[in-house]
């Protein structure tokens, strides 16, 4: 049974998951952040890095009315063990998160899949399982980069 529970930024299981995804990562201690961590019995097998106070909609061709009190919520960093992928615990985080979003009243929840072309396909696709969608820039030039779920 996979187990999502919200983790302090200096919990040791957090910390290890995040230098796993990108060694030198460091949990954030500002306060801003939020982190979840999702166990599988009791080993930590995923994680999840995000906030509520997302406002850069100016560059997005559908959100740019948008002003700064209309704060989403953003996803920094997901990942999960390669041992535990293919289970679920990324849809686990990922509800959880869009859930506490919801709670929130944020007006949307924003994620940047890596541009790095090894598991994007992956991340592309849970996104849109999840409801995220390419959102259109406001330059017709750029090529979509941010994937958005409106809630509002
Ligand atoms: C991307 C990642 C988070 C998926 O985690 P996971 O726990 O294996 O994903 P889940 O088992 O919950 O799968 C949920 C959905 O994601 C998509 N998905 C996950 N792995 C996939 C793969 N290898 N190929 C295609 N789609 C995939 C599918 O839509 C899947 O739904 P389905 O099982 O109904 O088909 C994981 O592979 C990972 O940590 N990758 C490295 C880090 C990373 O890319 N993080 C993304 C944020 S930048």
């Amino acid at each position: 049974m996979i187990i999502v529970e919200r983790a302090e930024p200096g919990d040791p299981a957090t910390r290890a998951l995040l230098q796993e995804w990108k060694p030198g990562k460091k949990a954030s201690t500002t306060g801003r952040f939020l982190y979840l961590i999702a166990r599988i019995g009791t080993e930590p097998a995923g994680v999840l890095e995000g906030h509520h106070d997302y406002g850069s909609w100016s560059d997005l061709k559908d959100y740019c009315h948008l002003g700064e009190n209309d704060l989403g919520s953003y996803i920094s960093s997901l990942y999960v063990r390669p041992a535990h992928r293919r289970q679920g615990v990324a849809d686990a985080l990922l509800d959880w998160f869009i859930e506490d979003a919801r709670q929130e009243r944020s007006v949307a929840v924003v994620a940047h899949p890596d541009e790095e072309g090894r598991g994007r396909g992956a991340r592309i696709a849970l996104n849109q399982k999840h409801g995220l969608e390419f959102a259109r820039p406001l330059e017709a030039w750029d090529e979509p980069w941010l994937m958005v779920l409106p809630l509002s």
